[in-house]
């Protein structure tokens, strides 16, 4: 029998209140999350790709239990996490950490680099009092800071080396798995290789896991054993990097993958331009969510809520009622115009933000 996953997320569903009535009840909500299931293995980097507001990094602080799911369950080494149980929540909250966007924010100004770090050495009573000196230097040279700087306060770093302090902040703790929500998308692209390698080296280095959130799909491609696609709180495809990266099945992960600006060469890509504005996560459409903007949609489409399988030919799983029968991608189209929805989709996609 194969090990249990280091997380297994079942059926996670996660909605906001954004509207009340003068009595103060609901009116509108916001479905940020809609009946995702995923799991993420040990040593393993699963990416989450997918347009801003599509429900990232609400799903991911479901996966620490950071916030808890309005329907679905979460699974750690195959044991289920009670949101209801204090002991659970700790467990996980040290297992699963959380490396995010802006790492000035992330830490305390008031305090150090040392007694940042060495804060989860003593919260979770990791090491003795007499070794969390020597535990907090181990853990600066870990992530290519040097000891001295223990001293130093948060605005004495550049942006990539304050992220190294998230890091190795987010390491003290022992963790199995770390969700990297945008880790690099604050810092200057030569800064990123940097983290982005350090990452890596740690994974191979620790046995860790990344649940490894980007809108970047240069930087998925670098960092991903397998890729979760979503669009508008559903999961549309999921499979290895490969799969999704190279031969993607489903009409949106075609449209991204075509429109990133990442040099494939001897891949065929491109795909029909998606035309329409992204839906309001308030009243997604019916069915597929993807109907309104895809050229393959038909009636079916629009009633039935497709099924997230692999097709005949195995491969990427892919939630489209047409996974088998769709037109191969079409190789690049030499110095073509985007349409002014997909130049719009490009857009929002690539910096990470939607109207
Ligand atoms: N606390 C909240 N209250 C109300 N709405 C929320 C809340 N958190 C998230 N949302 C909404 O839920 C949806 C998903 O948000 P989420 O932050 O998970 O998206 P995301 O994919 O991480 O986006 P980004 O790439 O911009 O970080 C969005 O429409 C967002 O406005
Ligand atoms: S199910 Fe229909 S609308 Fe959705 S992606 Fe497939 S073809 Fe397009
Ligand atoms: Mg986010």
């Amino acid at each position: 029998m194969s090990a249990p996953q280091v997380i297994r997320a079942e059926g996670l569903s996660k909605s906001f209140v954004v509207g009340r009535d003068l009595l103060g009840r609901p009116t509108r909500r916001v479905r940020a999350v809609d009946d995702v299931s995923l799991s993420v293995g040990a040593r393993e980097t699963l990416a989450l790709v997918g347009e801003s507001g599509c429900g990232k990094s609400t799903l991911g602080r479901m996966v620490m239990c950071l916030i808890p799911p309005d329907h679905g369950t979460v699974e750690m080494h195959g044991q289920p996490v009670s949101h209801r149980s204090e002991r659970d929540l700790r467990q996980v909250r040290r297992k699963a950490q959380l490396v995010f966007q802006d790492p000035y924010s992330a830490l305390n100004p008031r305090m150090t680099a040392g007694q940042l770090i060495g804060e989860p050495l003593m919260l979770h009573d990791l090491v003795p009092r007499a070794d969390r000196a020597a535990r907090v230097a181990e853990l600066m040279e870990a992530v290519g800071l040097a000891a001295p700087q223990a001293d130093r306060y948060p605005h004495e770093f550049s942006g990539g080396q304050r992220q190294r302090i998230v890091i190795a902040r987010a390491l003290a703790a022992e963790p199995e798995i770390i969700v990297c929500d945008e880790p690099v998308s604050a810092l200057d692209v030569s800064v990123q290789s940097q983290i982005l390698n350090l990452l890596v080296d740690l994974q191979e280095r620790l046995g860790l896991s990344y649940l490894f959130i980007s809108h970047d799909l240069g930087v998925v491609q670098q960092m991903a054993d397998r890729v979760a696609v979503m669009y508008l709180g559903r999961i549309v495809e999921i499979g290895t990097a490969a799969e999704v990266l190279d031969a993607p099945r489903h009409p949106y992960t075609r449209a991204l993958v075509a429109s990133a600006p990442v040099a494939r060469p001897g891949k065929r890509r491109g795909s029909p331009p998606v035309e329409g504005d992204l839906p309001s996560p308030v009243a997604p459409p019916p069915g597929c969510h993807f109907h309104t903007r895809c050229p393959f949609a038909e009636d079916i489409c629009r009633r039935e809520v497709p099924a997230l399988i692999s097709g005949e030919a195995g491969g990427a799983a892919a939630a489209c009622h047409f996974r088998d029968s769709l037109p191969p991608a079409e190789p690049p189209r030499p110095a073509a115009t985007p349409s002014p929805a997909l130049a719009r989709l490009m857009t929002a996609f690539h910096a990470g933000s939607v109207p």
